[in-house]
């Protein structure tokens, strides 16, 4: 967008375009902080509200009396009651460059008149959530609010109360009569993955970020749902005070994690502009690893009666000022959608991007979940996106810019089919109770070449026969020569190489000390326990869990091989069997009855087979007293961990649960135990202690 550079405006323009730079900023705002779901990247937005000062300093006549830079986020929603705070919560003036900090603290030398003395600053890191204030009477959280347009917030107090790093009650001495305690309520990085992985398994609409998961959390009706979600909080602040605590911001956190609160550990003590610009590179270098967001360093000038003294102007203190990163999100075009096949079929759509360098890494994908996702985002090929990285999230698209966006773009439409060479139709999964899910699968199986290698890549892979050596690349090209096509065939490689014209080591990325080695490494697995390779196999749902029940339930690979065939051939007593083994269920049995069906499969099941010598697994005891008994073990053990007890009684033959049952047989109860141990009494099943349980076992 080109705009008429600010010294260049005339009156009656400026007077339009605060009035559009206003009506932008509102709707942002609202998208924000109400939805929690922005349009627009943050760099995008202080850049509008930047424009938006620099216009009003040159026409102050026209500053608006609801202008954007007096405001601060959006007003309360109705849906939470509103609170109003004992004192304003303010936001930050941003620096954006080292001369900016360097102006920052002449700014407060100058203000203070203090000539070359230097300043005492907390440098800490500003955590990317959302800001909320806890207000403590005699030691006790009365209420919990967010911050709002700042000066009315939003009652969510019983949804705060369930973070488990607010407490309840303030711990120590010391504190104010009344206080309100104020700091950051955020996600971390693996805990909003997470949460948006299984919103995308339910279907759902999934959060831009973990900012906005965390406000999304936050704000829930239902504080149920909030607990569910593993928010956390950091204390940096404070607004009404009965009484003073501390002379000094350093000194105060430190009151603060005495009280109980969680006070932020890379926070620094530093003097002068020197020591603002030091702190920023050395905050730089900690972002990436962090496990959660932060979008800047907060300065703070650490004596409070200079704080006092230096006080606010409009809507931000003077004695505080956020020096932000660059932007971890960037403006880019999505040039294409492309499907990636998983090695169970599952097709996952991973955007296309121009390059485009974000947080100082050039991203070129970005992950788009599945179809209903494009769909909600309405993404079109060739449409200008937001993309986002946090931490080691995989890349996001945030958003289209509906404006950058060519009148005749169309909406992208999911394909039919596998975009393998045999071009097989797609199908969306049907839940057991029947629904739809959003997952579309290759219905191709072992025809479909991206199957079929990613299928392979899994068999290698360190869980399953662990070659090393053999990377996916390795694989791709030897799959593609033919060399490879099915497990089997990794443990003819040797063989086939002296009689191959271009032999493995002349490929690329190879030598003949890695063709060497990798011929060892896959000497090294002809010898397999059962259980990996039953995993090895990748069938679904059949994961490393599994393949452990299914090879202590059958022993020897005859057993289990002669087994799968009667199922797959429709004798139900060999499904019976093996679905009376604990934590077997009908899915396994189903895709495992529909595995073995196909002749294709049990023909290079067999081929495999015949390179291996397949151990046999421990079977579980049966001439013990506890075999085949199911034991549940609650309350507090002391003289052994809860997994030497599970190990001890499996290695007895015993199953153990993790709840209480018709079906247990035997519950061990230390102290503290509680309701299983009641449902237990109620049900009549035999209760013992630790040390009678010992007692037992060692007999
Ligand atoms: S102090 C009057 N300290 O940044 C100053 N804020 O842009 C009150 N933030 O609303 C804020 N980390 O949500 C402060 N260590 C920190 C912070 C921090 C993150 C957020 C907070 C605030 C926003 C200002």
């Amino acid at each position: 967008m080109r705009q008429t550079p600010v010294e260049n405006l005339t009156e009656a323009e400026a007077t339009e375009e605060l009035t559009r730079l206003a009506d932008e900023l509102a709707a942002h705002d609202l998208h924000y902080h109400r939805e929690d779901a922005p349009v627009i990247s943050d760099a995008d937005y202080d850049a509008l509200k930047q424009r938006n000062s620099a216009v009003e300093a040159r026409f102050p006549a026209l500053v608006r009396d609801n202008s954007p830079s007096q405001r601060v986020g959006a007003a309360a929603s109705e849906q939470f009651s509103a609170v109003e705070h004992g004192t304003p919560m303010l936001s930050l003036d941003n620096a954006f460059s080292d001369d900016e900090a360097r102006e920052f603290d002449a700014r407060v030398r100058r203000f203070l008149g203090l000539g070359d003395e230097a300043v005492a600053y907390t440098a800490e890191p500003k955590i990317d959530g959302l800001s909320a204030s806890l207000r403590y009477e005699k030691g006790v959280l009365v209420r919990g609010a967010t911050r709002g347009d700042g000066r009315v917030g939003e009652d969510v107090t019983e949804n705060l109360r369930t973070l488990s790093e607010i407490p309840h009650r303030l711990k120590g001495s010391g504190w104010p009569d009344i206080i309100e305690v104020r700091g950051e309520v955020y996600l971390g990085h693996e805990d909003f993955a997470a949460l948006n992985r299984s919103a995308a398994e339910a279907g759902q609409k999934l959060y831009a970020n973990p900012r906005n998961a965390a406000a999304g959390s936050l704000r829930q009706i239902d504080p149920k749902i909030t607990a569910q979600r593993p928010l956390r909080f950091f204390a940096y602040a404070w607004g009404l005070t009965s009484a003073p605590f501390a002379q000094g911001q350093a000194q105060a956190l430190r009151a603060l994690a005495d009280w109980g609160f969680v006070t932020n550990p890379q926070t620094q003590s530093v003097v002068g502009a020197e020591g603002l610009l030091a702190a920023y590179s050395d905050f730089e270098g900690l972002r990436p690893k962090l496990k959660f967001d932060i979008d800047g360093v907060v300065y703070k000038v650490d004596r409070l009666d200079w704080q006092q003294r230096l006080g606010f102007v409009s809507r931000s203190p003077r004695w505080a000022v956020a020096r932000k990163f660059p932007a971890q999100q960037a403006r880019t075009v999505l040039e294409a959608i492309d499907l990636q096949v998983g090695r169970t079929g599952a097709v996952t759509p991973v955007g296309r991007l121009r390059p485009v360098t974000v947080g100082g890494v050039v991203v070129t994908n970005a992950t788009l979940h599945n179809g209903d996702e494009i769909e909600r985002k309405d993404l079109r090929i060739g449409d200008t996106v937001i993309v986002q990285r946090a931490g080691d999230v995989i890349p996001q698209i945030v958003g289209v810019v509906l404006e950058e966006r060519s009148g005749n773009s169309l909406p992208y439409i999911f394909p039919s089919v596998c975009p393998c060479a045999l071009a097989t139709p797609l199908v969306r999964e049907t839940t057991v109770s029947g629904a739809e899910t959003v997952v579309r699968r290759c219905s191709g199986e072992m025809t479909c070449p991206f199957q079929r290698t990613e299928h392979l890549i899994h068999f290698v892979s360190r869980r399953a026969f662990d070659i090393e050596g053999l990377g996916e690349k390795q694989l791709q090209s030897l799959f593609e020569d033919g060399l490879v096509r099915e497990p089997a065939d990794i443990f003819l490689l040797e063989e086939r190489d002296k009689t191959l014209l271009k032999k493995l080591k002349d490929r690329e990325g190879m030598g003949e000390t890695s063709a060497r080695n990798l011929f060892e490494a896959i000497n090294a697995r002809r010898i397999i326990s059962l259980e990996r390779l039953i995993f090895s196999l990748g069938v679904r749902h059949v994961g490393e869990q599994t393949g452990r029940t299914l090879a202590k339930g059958y022993g020897t690979w005859d057993a289990f091989w002669t087994s799968v065939q009667a199922m797959a051939s429709g004798d139900e007593s060999a499904a019976a069997e093996m679905n009376a083994m604990d934590q077997i269920g009908p899915t396994v049995i189903e895709t495992l009855t529909r595995y073995f069906a196909e002749s294709h499969n049990r023909a290079a099941v067999e081929r495999l087979v015949a390179q291996l010598t397949v151990l046999e697994a421990e079977k579980p005891k049966t001439d013990t007293a506890f075999a085949g008994k199911t034991i549940v073990f609650t309350g507090s053990l002391e003289k052994m961990t809860r997994d030497e007890a599970k190990a001890q009684a499996e290695s007895l033959g015993a199953k153990v649960a993790s709840s209480v049952s018709k079906k247990t047989d035997l519950v061990v109860a230390g102290p503290g135990a509680g309701s299983k141990l009641k449902t237990a009494t109620d049900l009549g099943i035999q209760v013992m202690t630790e040390d009678e349980w010992l007692a037992l076992v060692r007999d």
